[in-house]
């Protein structure tokens, strides 16, 4: 029998310096794409799955992402005082409840596969998800729940994965594939950012993970890898000579907030699907004489 996934790590120590000057002083978590912050599509993801208990690897100046998820005392008497209910509620029904969300500090920023095993004391002897923030993926269900149903079929380990042109391949992170199980895949191999025409496939590892938690002892003695940080691909090479890994094709859409253009395209993208700007968005796009 799989052990269930209750828990999720969510890493946020980086330092995001492709958004500076915005993240100077500012979370690049809390950059916003459309209404929520980046962060909050990823609990919210996680929250969908059934994840019951989200912990957050938080270093300086990210003291706003936890005010984010606390309850908001005057904000929330304010706006039921002036009739404004549904939106307090709804404030409401986003927030953690006690006791479902934890922080941890990761001092310096080393590497993500560092930032996973700050958390490792709180995930305990237990399998467990990590989502990448940056990436806010666009389905229904959400990614994470996708690789939970995988999940429940196969146990082990679980990376989603999303398909990309081959020319793009040497931009990201690519598995190599082997049989396929149930809703998931087998995966054999990885490779970081391979040189054009030497892609494996065209799958990219878009920021979710689950992990079964013997990960934790190999990052404790992992040395640094590429640019000079704990690698947690570096970990999980490693135990891909053991354990089973199992792939999942995420069946949606990934933004990579973390960078640019990715945080634009999902801006433009999101705000098509909101009830709110929709109409006007589109007027604006079809008005553009590129
Ligand atoms: P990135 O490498 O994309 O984030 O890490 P970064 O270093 O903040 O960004 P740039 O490249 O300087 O713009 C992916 C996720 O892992 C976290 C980041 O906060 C981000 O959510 N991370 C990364 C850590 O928590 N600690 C680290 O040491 C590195």
């Amino acid at each position: 029998m799989t052990k269930p996934v209750r828990k999720a790590v969510v890493p946020v120590a980086g330092l995001g310096t492709r958004f500076l000057p915005a993240t100077k002083a500012l979370p690049k978590e809390m950059l916003t794409v459309v209404d929520r912050p980046v962060v909050q599509y990823c609990v919210d993801e996680a929250f969908e799955a059934g994840i019951e208990h989200i912990i957050f690897v938080t270093g300086r100046g990210k003291g706003l992402i936890e005010d984010h998820f606390d309850y908001q005392f005057e904000l929330d008497a304010t706006l039921r005082q002036r009739g404004k209910v549904p939106v307090a509620d709804q404030l409401d029904a986003q927030t953690p409840g006690a006791g479902q969300i934890s922080f941890t500090r990761q001092q310096r920023p080393l590497g993500l596969g560092h930032a996973v095993w700050c958390a490792r004391d709180i995930v305990g002897d237990e399998p467990f998800a990590v989502l990448l923030p940056d990436m806010v993926m666009d389905g229904k269900p959400g990614c994470l729940k996708q690789m939970i149903d995988a999940y429940d079929e196969v146990g082990g380990n679980i990376i989603a994965v999303q398909e990309t042109l081959p020319e793009l391949t040497h931009k990201y992170g690519i598995v190599e594939t082997g049989a396929e199980k149930g809703k998931a895949f087998e995966i054999t191999g990885m490779v970081e950012k391979p040189a054009q025409g030497t892609a494996p496939s065209n799958l990219y590892i878009n920021g979710r993970y689950i992990l079964q938690p013997k990960i934790m002892d190999l990052l404790s003695s992992q040395s640094t890898g590429a640019g000079g940080e704990i690698q947690l691909t570096d970990s999980m090479l490693a135990m891909m000579e053991t354990d089973p890994f199992y792939g999942v094709s995420f069946d949606g859409r990934t933004y990579d907030c973390g960078s640019k253009f990715g945080f634009l395209e999902a801006n433009i993208m999101l705000a098509l699907k909101n009830d709110d700007v929709r109409d006007e968005v589109s007027e604006l796009i079809k008005s553009l004489d590129l």
